[in-house]
């Protein structure tokens, strides 16, 4: 079901002159080919918390301790976290009011923490198994892609 966007998704995995410019890619092709999201970015993990990286949607909280929201949640367990009901969850932050369900994957580059990637919907219940698993697809490859590229030049 997900074949062409996970397919897209290593193509463009492949350009990668920076890392940020490959983030933007992905975070941009994300956003526009799964519907029913409202915000779709990365947050880059400092050693000591998480900061806003590229990202489409509204404009976000800039840094979340990693002992803070699901994003934290996802950083310190380095596991998939999916909320079907943000409202239910006892330390969502809240960034974009449309916001109802959320997904955070955990990326891993040279076996440490790398960042996550965060991804809102304003339909509770959003991401399905199927789903999940495609990201998780594309996050696993985005991984292989980040590492010996260079940050920013
Ligand atoms: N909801 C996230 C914060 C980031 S915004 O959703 C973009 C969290 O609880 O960590």
């Amino acid at each position: 079901m997900y074949k062409e966007l996970i397919e897209t998704a290593n193509i463009l995995s492949l350009d990668k002159p920076n890392q940020l410019a490959l983030l933007a890619n992905i975070s941009a092709h994300i956003y526009q080919n799964i519907e029913r999201l409202n915000w779709v970015g990365f947050y880059l993990y400092d050693s000591k918390g998480l900061v806003l990286g590229p990202f489409q949607g509204k404009p976000a909280t800039t840094y979340i301790p990693l002992n803070r929201g699901v994003c934290g949640q996802a950083a310190r367990t380095l596991e998939t976290v999916m909320v079907p009901d943000v409202h239910l969850h006892i330390d969502h932050i809240a960034c974009d009011e449309a916001s109802n369900s959320e997904l955070v994957i955990p990326m891993i580059v040279n076996d440490t923490l790398y960042g996550v990637l965060d991804i809102d919907s304003p339909i509770k219940h959003r991401f399905d198994d199927t789903l999940i698993e495609a990201i998780e697809e594309i996050v696993r490859n985005l991984e292989k892609s980040i590492d010996n590229t260079p940050f920013f030049k």
